[in-house]
């Protein structure tokens, strides 16, 4: 899956969160979940910055992961959450959430439009009637647009470098070769790579099939305006888009 050793590295890499955090409180909340008092279950929680984000939000923490590396990272940071070592396409936790969230490109890691189709059958088996689940996309515009840009450098919190190059497969398949430079001092560094497999489907297919499986879903884009009407909704998949779904 490609975390492997990208996992060590992955916060100090990742240092801003700002792509969500100005905006997930507070959807949230309006859509129904009751302030402070809900539950939460995190599809792909990586190393658990989103649930942290959110836990004053939540009386409970949950979260599922593919990589037993981002997993223990995730346990250190949240002692409280309820973590577990689980495939997102298709668990039963034996429990019903308030809201179920996919987030930060995680449903792209699986590599086909069925895989998301049965996630998304798998987290409305975990919502409680009239709970939200909230999923974001790279789009397959998004993903073309950044791999025509040169890598991105980002220097790691700590020292050290990471380069990220985004790659084109095919129109619905992308590359993220991650290469890590480890600082080892006095000009030394330790090269580590991972590749990525990122997969795009056509956001008006992802759009149909949460509204078929949910009582109502929403669009927004990555500035979390609401994507309303056929010009919104093609302007915004230039970018991250989100749905919003009721169950
Ligand atoms: C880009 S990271 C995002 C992590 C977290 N949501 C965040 O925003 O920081 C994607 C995460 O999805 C996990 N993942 C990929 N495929 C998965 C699967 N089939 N089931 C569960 N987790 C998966 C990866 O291990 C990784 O931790």
């Amino acid at each position: 899956m490609g975390y492997t050793v990208f996992s060590r590295f992955y916060d100090a890499a990742m240092r801003s969160y700002s792509w969500c955090s100005r905006f997930l409180p507070g959807i949230l909340n309006p859509s129904g979940v009751p302030s402070g008092g809900g539950t939460l279950l995190e599809l792909g929680c990586g190393t658990g910055r989103v649930l942290e984000l959110l836990s004053n939000d939540f009386s409970s923490l949950h979260g599922i992961d593919i990589s037993p590396e981002m997993l223990e990272i995730a346990g250190k940071r949240l002692p409280e959450a309820e973590l577990h070592l689980l495939d997102m396409r298709s668990f039963t936790l034996g429990q019903q959430f308030s809201a179920v969230i996919c987030v930060f490109d995680t449903i792209n890691h699986l590599t086909s439009f069925e895989e998301w189709k049965k996630t998304f059958r798998t987290a409305r088996a975990h919502l409680i009637p009239g709970g939200i689940f909230l999923l974001d996309i790279n789009t397959p515009r998004r993903l073309q647009r950044l791999s025509l840009l040169p890598p991105f450098l980002t220097e790691m919190e700590g020292g050290g470098l990471v380069l990220m190059d985004i790659q084109e497969v095919s129109s619905n398949d992308f590359h993220f070769d991650v290469q890590i430079f480890e600082s080892l001092g006095e000009e030394l560094f330790r090269r580590h790579r991972e590749v990525i497999h990122e997969h795009t489907v056509d956001p008006e297919r992802v759009f149909a099939e949460l509204k078929n499986l949910f009582t109502s879903a929403t669009v927004y884009d990555e500035d979390f305006n609401l994507a309303e009407g056929a010009r919104q909704f093609a302007e915004s998949s230039n970018g991250r888009m989100f749905f919003v779904c009721c169950n």
